[in-house]
């Protein structure tokens, strides 16, 4: 370790190292030399070959760093690397790839070894399946009342289907009275709301709902979010992947772009009563506390409530899961929830070292949104592309339709994510279920398995499979 030290110094102060040599120090010439602060542009001396041209001589070639437990097994292994307590991460997989001087953002190495050191098995380049909604820019509400943060094309452009929003309303914050043309599913992620709509029919309907819960407004339905005393973050999923929140219809805009005049004949009021409306959109903005009992909000009309079949909420947190091998599974789609008539959702749990298998959805794109725990899955396109990325809470997955794909805990606690399909059932298919309902001799004379292992196919869908979360405990 001859040059620990400098190889410190280099890490902790780069700008240092970066001065001397880069770009090249360049010939001094007679006019440069005697100027205290050069022109903006250097001399044509500088073109090409000379003999006076300096190469640095600081070295490259001895960095230090660590490996990550598996990332000197064969790429295609593809394990899991956790750079999380790994000295100066660097982009080697199995005897691929070389170390990184730099320029790079450290943390962002460390936070994506599938960036880094993807496995072997990766080829070509896929659609961007992953973003972190702590890379979208927070849109902050009036007041201290909250927050929204969106994915949609503009970030992740082969998201074409489905597009999100993450939002925040502090205890008694609005999502102002608006409507939009895409459909929007909902499931909350943190406390209580209640939620209020009217249809077309004139048809009125309002509830609590909780962590767990979902609910659904139509395309046009006009409607409003109002934070009980708990406060509630909740994420939405619209059917259309260009969605903005950026372009919904407001109440505050529709007052304040109609000409009062116009207000004034349409609601059968004096000019005067628009005196004081908002100049522009409201948004987020705090309210006054909700009545606890929510009859009092109850406004009934002649055409009455949304009948029950049709109704906008689902108390999904109150459905119990499926247990599956390695995990649990639990489903809401029109079979249950009639009103979100295209929307089909699971919420899958992965216990650690588990993994909701190989799989595609045979109809429809899938939008997912990791809730707890870590993840990885690798994207398939046909016939060979493929990019493996991992998943951190708060992060939209995209698997367009028919993409094979899998999610694996990488982590040591449950992963819990959302997936959501444009469909009127939740359906996918399991490569494990099609060839082990396939004979084993077709198997066989393609894919080249043992007989022990055509054997131990299995025709039974699993959803999450089990496994050990060492991957040595395997092959014992
Ligand atoms: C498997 O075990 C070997 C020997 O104990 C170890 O070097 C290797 O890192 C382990 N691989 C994984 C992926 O845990
Ligand atoms: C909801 O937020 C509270 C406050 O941060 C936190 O303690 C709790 O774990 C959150 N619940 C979930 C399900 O994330
Ligand atoms: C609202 O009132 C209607 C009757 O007009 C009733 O059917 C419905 O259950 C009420 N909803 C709530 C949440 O109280």
């Amino acid at each position: 370790m001859k040059s620990t030290l400098a190889i410190c110094l280099l890490a902790a102060l780069p700008y240092i190292q970066a001065a001397p040599t880069f770009p090249r120090a360049p010939v001094v010439s007679k006019r440069q030399g005697t100027d205290p602060n050069p022109p903006l542009h250097g001399s044509k001396d500088l073109l090409g070959y000379s003999p006076n041209n300096k190469l640095t001589e600081q070295t490259t070639e001895d960095i230090v760093y660590t490996l990550a437990v598996g990332q000197k097994e064969d790429a295609d292994l593809g394990v899991y690397l956790d750079f999380t307590n790994v000295e100066n991460p660097q982009p080697i997989r199995g005897s691929k790839g070389g170390t990184d001087p730099g320029p790079r953002t450290t943390e962002f190495d460390r936070l994506n070894s599938d960036k880094l050191a993807p496995p072997g098995t990766d080829h070509g380049q896929t659609i961007n399946a992953n973003w972190p909604m702590s890379l979208s820019k927070a849109k902050l509400g009036l007041d201290g009342a909250g927050w929204s943060r969106q994915e949609n094309v503009v970030v992740m452009p082969g998201a074409t289907k489905m597009a999100g929003v993450d939002m925040r309303l502090e205890a008694h914050g609005y999502r102002e009275l608006h409507w939009h043309e895409a459909g929007e599913w909902s499931l909350v992620l943190n406390g209580s709301c209640r939620i209020q709509a009217v249809n077309e029919d004139g048809e009125t309907f309002i509830d609590d709902v909780t962590e767990g819960d979902v609910w659904f407004f139509p395309p046009g339905v006009p409607h409003s979010i109002q934070a009980l005393d708990v406060g509630v973050e909740f994420l939405l999923v619209f059917d259309d992947g260009s969605f903005s929140e950026d372009n919904t219809f407001l109440a505050s805009e529709i007052f304040a772009h109609n000409p009062k005049s116009v207000l004034s004949k349409n609601f059968d009021l004096p000019i005067s009563a628009f005196d004081n409306i908002p100049d522009g959109e409201l948004f987020i903005f705090p309210g006054t506390p909700a009545p606890t009992d929510i009859a009092a909000q109850n406004k009934s009309t002649a055409e009455g409530p949304i009948e029950r079949d049709l109704t906008y909420s689902y108390h999904f947190s109150e459905q119990p899961a499926h247990i599956v091998p390695g995990g649990s599974v639990k489903i809401v789609d029109p079979q249950n929830f009639p009103a979100a008539s295209n929307f089909a959702a699971a919420i899958v749990t992965v216990k650690p070292g588990a993994m909701r298998e190989i799989h595609w959805h045979p109809t429809s794109d899938e939008w997912s949104f990791f809730i707890r725990g870590q993840g990885r899955a690798t994207l398939i396109e046909a016939p060979s592309t493929a990019t493996t990325f991992d998943f951190h809470p708060g992060d939209v997955g995209y698997f367009p339709m028919s993409h094979s794909h899998y999610i694996e805990n990488t982590g040591d606690e449950d992963l819990v994510l959302l997936e959501v399909l444009q469909a009127d059932h939740f359906s996918d298919i399991s490569l494990g279920q099609w060839l082990g309902s396939t004979d084993k001799q077709i198997v066989g004379d393609t894919l080249k398995l043992p007989e022990s292992a055509l054997n131990h196919l299995n025709s039974e869908k699993q959803f999450v499979v089990a496994a050990p979360t060492n991957l040595n405990d395997t092959q014992a």
